[in-house]
């Protein structure tokens, strides 16, 4: 049995170069070679393939701005919006996912990111906060809201655990749903996959795009299609005042016919690090702020305003059978050079002090541009946008605690 799953792991690895990866196969023990066999069967090698495209500058196509729907704008329609919005949601046609497969390693935590707390005479965790947020439209709208929250094998058990032990704050566990995302090979400079122990390759996230191919993989289409959930409201984990199935957005992109819509803020300098809303090649999708050229950061239009100001503050509102539609789309495919711990030719494990490797990520907006339409939707970003991605300066506990108190949440 073993024999013949050795073989064919080989096979499978002489495909693509990566026989290294069976280097240490005769010093493990049988539960080890077991571990190994089965990661390399369930490893998806055709990254490998697209890792040359990491010395190509990402293939853009022509970018130009994109308006978004401002908030005088909403003002005017806030009634009617807010009205169809909470249609949807009373009639349990709307879903959250919450993005939490990262790793959180700017902030220096090891856990999940969602179990950081941003309390200061209690705690309050941001798992906390998101709940408690979403809980607030469950009242408003008087009925229950599915929430899918996504995961990876980094920080699945811990995060499971987590809201177990805090009774899901408040959540009823009915409409609680985790899934795991998947996992990419993490490549050496030369495109050989690293081994992370003699008995396990290293691999990461693949990123926050692929949510709903692995919602799918995790069965879940079957329970939108039996709910009649048309809509999901897809938000990262780490923006504390994050605002959850509004029913002003929800009805907003309903009522303009779009099938998909992104909140956005109005950036706070043109060099802020957040991606902004545009058209590529006539279709809405999103730059981020490091391919943006000085002249792209600030050009401005005849009233003086700057024409790629609004930043995504990842929380979108897509429909359910768009999302079907695209779902096999080849998305582009981003390069991250990073730091790889590994197990050397020797057997020894370096912990490099400088980027040694790659890591392979899809992006969530690049679905934009498959989608079709957008709604770029502002929000006031003193009440909707308080990241906590670092863990002192801009984007801090620092500064997402004072958002929360300048909002009245009791810190
Ligand atoms: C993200 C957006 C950026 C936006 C900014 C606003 C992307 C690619 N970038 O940047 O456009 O302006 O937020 O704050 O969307 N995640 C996973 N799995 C992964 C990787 C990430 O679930 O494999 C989740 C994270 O847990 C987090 C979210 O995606 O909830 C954002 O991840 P991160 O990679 O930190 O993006 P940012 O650089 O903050």
């Amino acid at each position: 049995m073993t024999d013949t799953a050795y073989k064919e792991a080989l096979a499978l690895l002489s495909c693509s170069g990566q026989q290294h990866l069976l280097r240490f196969y005769e010093e493990l023990t049988d539960t080890e070679k077991e571990n190994l066999l089965t990661q390399i069967r369930e490893t998806d090698f055709s990254y490998l393939a697209r890792f040359p495209e990491k010395d190509r500058p990402l293939s853009r196509g022509r970018i130009t701005p994109l308006a978004a729907m401002e908030l005088s704008e909403i003002r005017k329609h806030a009634g009617t919006y807010s009205e169809k919005g909470l249609d949807a949601l009373r009639d349990g046609r709307v879903a959250a996912v919450l993005l939490a497969g990262g790793m959180g390693t700017r902030l220096g935590t090891n856990g999940p990111k969602g179990c950081f707390d941003i309390g200061i005479t209690k705690p309050v965790y941001i798992f906390q906060r998101l709940v408690e947020n979403l809980l607030l439209r469950v009242r408003e709208c008087g009925r229950q809201i599915h929430l899918f929250v996504m995961t990876s094998d980094v920080n699945d058990e811990a995060t499971r655990l987590f809201f177990r032990e805090h009774d899901n704050f408040g959540y009823d566990e009915n409409y609680l749903h985790f899934f795991r995302q998947e996992m990419a090979p993490a490549v050496d400079n030369h495109g050989h996959v690293l081994l992370d122990r003699k008995d396990a390759l290293a691999a990461s996230p693949n990123g926050n795009g692929g949510w709903f191919r692995s919602l799918d993989r995790a069965g879940y289409t079957e329970l939108l299609t039996r709910e009649g959930i048309g809509y999901l409201n897809v938000f990262a984990v780490d923006n504390v005042l994050q605002n959850i199935c509004d029913p002003v957005f929800i009805g907003a992109v309903i009522e303009n016919g779009c099938v998909s819509g992104s909140k956005v803020v109005r950036k706070s300098s043109a060099e802020e690090k957040v991606g902004v809303m545009c058209l590529e090649d006539g279709r809405p999708s999103v730059i981020e702020y490091y391919e943006m050229t000085d002249e792209m950061l600030h050009a401005e239009d005849d009233r003086g305003e700057r024409l790629y100001n609004f930043g995504v503050i990842l929380n979108y509102l897509f429909r359910v059978p768009d999302l079907i539609r695209v779902m096999d789309a080849d998305l582009p495919v981003h390069f991250a050079n990073k730091k790889i711990p590994y197990i050397a030719e020797d057997g020894s494990r370096i912990l490099p002090d400088e980027p040694n490797g790659w890591k392979f990520e899809y992006f969530i907006f690049d679905i934009l541009k498959e989608l079709g339409s957008c709604l770029p939707f502002e929000v006031e970003r003193n009440r909707e946008f308080a990241p906590v991605k670092n863990a002192k300066g801009a984007d801090s506990v620092e500064t997402a605690r004072a958002l929360c108190l300048e909002n009245g949440i009791d810190l």
